[in-house]
């Protein structure tokens, strides 16, 4: 896994983006970094921090966590629609919550249109899924 993360502006330039490390608890290394844990410690730094740019800063050290606490995340997704080229799995979505959790699987040579959700997210590209050999 590469280690940069990129912040991506609403005028499509990417910056290389400059983590925040969290203070870890001391049994944090052995214990597993649980789904409900991540919720808890984003919506902390949403608490926290108004800065989107520092919110992501501090969110970004916290996917790469997850992902490699919880590996049944990394197989936590539907195969692509035939048609579509995609698919998504929803992890977490919670009415009156800001915050929502997914997997999307993308068919190798599936592209999607450039795009706006209106808000920022994390994207964290797991593996191609022709290494999965599916
Ligand atoms: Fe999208």
């Amino acid at each position: 896994m590469t280690n940069q993360d990129w912040l991506v502006t609403n005028e499509s330039q990417c910056i290389p983006l400059t983590v925040v490390s969290q203070d870890l608890q001391e049994d944090s290394c052995t214990q597993p970094y649980r789904l409900y844990r991540f919720l808890t410690d984003v919506e902390d730094i949403l608490w926290q921090k108004t800065d989107d740019r520092l919110r992501l800063a501090k969110i970004c050290p916290l996917v790469r966590r997850l992902l490699n606490s919880s590996e049944w995340i990394l197989t936590s997704f539907g195969l692509p629609d035939r048609e579509t080229g995609w698919s998504v799995q929803m992890l977490y979505d919670e009415p009156d919550f800001a915050l929502t959790v997914q997997t999307v699987a993308w068919s190798p040579q599936s592209i999607s249109p450039i795009h706006n959700h209106a808000t920022w997210g994390i994207v964290a590209i797991i593996r191609p899924l022709a290494e999965l050999n599916l």
